[in-house]
C-alpha cells in the first residue's frame, strides 16, 4: 500500500491590502482577539490533514511576524511583487506530496472545506473549493447596463487551492502571464482540476466592511457557566486533615479513598458541573487501586485542565467548609494561596470561607466535614 500523501499548506500573506485600507495591512489587522494571519494558521495547525505550514509574508513584516511567534509555528517565505510570485516562493519551501494554497485573507474557513480539498486530490492533480454563483449577472459601463450574462455553470471561487507539489510548481515556472488565482495557473498547464463544494463563511477580507463580517463569524457567542459541588468525608484517626490543598493540625482525620481533601473535591466536582462532565467519582473512580492515598490535586488539575481544553476559562471560584473544629479561619488565607496556585487563578478570584453548622447535625456533632463549591467559567465573547 502507498504512504498517505503528505500536506502542506501555504498561506500568502504577502499583499499590501489596499482595498481593505487601515494603517497597516489587512493580514495583520486584529480581530476576534487575534491578526487575520493567526486566525489563518489556527485553520491548518488544528487540521489534522496539514503537516507543514509555510507562511508568505512582506520582507517588511518579518520582524513583527516574529514579536508574534509565527516563525515558531511556521515556515517563513518572503513573498514577491504580485500572488503568483508569492505563491511560488511559497510552495518552493514545502517538502509535502501536496500543497494547499490558501489567501490568509480567508481567515474563516470551515475545517471541511481543507478536508474536501484534501480528498479530492486523490482523484485530480488539482481541486479548489467554490460556489455556483446564484445573483443574477449583467454587464454594464458609465453605470448602466449593457446585457445580461448567463450564469449557468458559472462558479465564484475560493481557497484553499490544492495541487499535486510539483505539478503546480512546474506550472508557475512555465507560465509568463497574469494570473488570477493558481487553479488558472494549472489550467494553463493542462492540470485537471475538481470542483468541491465551497462554503459561503469562507470569505475574503477584501473591502473595509468585510472586517465586521468576519469579527461575527470568528467569534465565539458568550456562554457563562456556574456550577456547584457539595462533598463530605466523615472523621477517623489521625492527627490532621488536608483542606484545600493544606495540611492543617487536628486531633483526628478524615476517611477518604484518596488524601480526603473535602474541599479541593468540592470545587472540583463544581468544574466538572459546569462543564456538564459528570463528577469526579467517574473520573477517578474510588474503585480503582491507582487513586489510593493520591493528592486529590490530581482531581483539580484535571478538572481545570478539561475546561481549558473546551475553550473555558475559570475566572472565580468559592468554597464554604462546614465544621467546627478544625478552625478554619487561621489557615484561610494559605488555603486560597494553594487554590489559586493549582487552579491558575489570581488569588483575589479565590475564596475559602468556613461557617459551623450550629453544633447541629452532623458537622455540629464533629462527625465529618461538608463542603460547598461554585464555580464561575466564561467561553467567548458578547456578539
Ligand atoms: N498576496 C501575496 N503577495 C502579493 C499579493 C497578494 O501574498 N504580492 C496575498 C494577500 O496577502 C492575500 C491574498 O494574496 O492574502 C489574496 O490577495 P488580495 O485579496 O488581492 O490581497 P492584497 O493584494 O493584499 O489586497 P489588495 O489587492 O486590495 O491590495
Ligand atoms: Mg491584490
Amino acid at each position: 500500500m502507498q504512504d498517505t500523501p503528505t500536506v502542506a499548506a501555504i498561506i500568502v500573506a504577502a499583499g499590501r491590502g489596499l482595498r481593505a485600507g487601515g494603517e497597516v495591512p489587512k493580514q495583520w489587522q486584529k480581530i476576534a482577539g487575534k491578526t487575520v494571519v493567526e486566525h489563518s494558521l489556527n485553520l491548518f495547525i488544528e487540521h489534522p490533514r496539514v503537516s507543514e505550514i509555510i507562511l508568505v509574508i512582506a520582507e517588511d513584516d518579518r520582524d513583527h511576524a516574529v514579536s508574534l511567534g509565527l516563525d515558531r509555528i511556521a515556515t517563513i517565505a518572503i513573498g514577491g511583487a504580485d500572488r503568483s510570485s508569492s505563491v511560488q516562493n511559497g510552495v518552493t519551501q514545502a517538502q509535502a506530496d501536496r500543497v494547499l494554497i490558501h489567501d490568509a485573507a480567508r481567515c474563516c474557513c470551515p475545517s471541511d472545506v481543507i478536508t474536501r480539498v484534501c480528498d479530492a486530490l486523490n482523484d485530480h492533480e488539482g481541486a479548489a473549493p467554490a460556489l455556483p454563483v446564484t445573483d443574477a449577472l449583467w454587464t454594464g459601463a458609465a453605470g448602466v447596463v449593457t446585457g445580461v450574462q448567463d450564469r449557468s455553470g458559472l462558479f465564484a471561487a475560493q481557497t484553499p487551492q490544492g495541487f499535486h507539489r510539483d505539478a503546480i510548481l512546474n506550472a508557475h515556472h512555465t507560465n509568463t502571464r497574469p494570473v488570477v488565482d493558481d487553479v488558472e495557473v494549472a489550467r494553463r498547464a493542462g492540470l485537471d482540476v475538481g470542483i468541491v463544494q465551497g462554503d459561503a463563511r469562507n470569505i475574503k477580507i477584501t473591502m473595509p466592511e468585510d472586517f465586521a463580517r468576519a469579527t461575527k463569524l470568528l467569534e465565539t457567542p458568550l456562554d457563562i457557566r456556574t456550577g456547584n459541588g457539595f462533598d463530605v468525608h466523615r472523621f477517623g484517626d489521625g492527627d490532621h486533615v488536608m483542606l484545600c490543598g493544606v495540611k492543617v493540625p487536628h486531633e483526628r482525620g478524615l476517611q477518604g479513598h484518596s488524601d480526603a481533601d473535602v474541599g479541593m473535591h468540592t470545587v472540583t466536582d463544581a468544574i466538572y458541573g459546569a462543564l456538564c462532565r459528570g463528577d469526579i467519582g467517574q473520573h477517578f473512580p474510588p474503585s480503582d487501586p491507582q487513586w489510593k492515598g493520591a493528592e486529590s490535586h490530581i482531581f483539580l488539575s484535571h478538572a481545570c485542565a478539561l475546561a481549558r481544553e473546551m475553550g473555558f476559562e475559570i475566572t472565580h471560584m468559592d468554597c464554604t467548609l462546614i465544621c467546627e473544629f478544625p478552625k478554619i479561619g487561621p489557615v484561610a488565607q494559605s488555603m486560597r494561596a494553594r487554590m489559586a496556585e493549582i487552579m491558575d487563578l489570581d488569588i483575589d478570584c479565590v475564596s475559602v470561607k468556613a461557617t459551623t453548622s450550629e453544633r447541629l447535625g452532623f458537622t455540629g456533632r464533629g462527625e465529618g466535614i461538608a463542603a460547598l463549591a461554585t464555580v464561575t467559567l466564561i467561553k467567548g465573547t458578547i456578539a
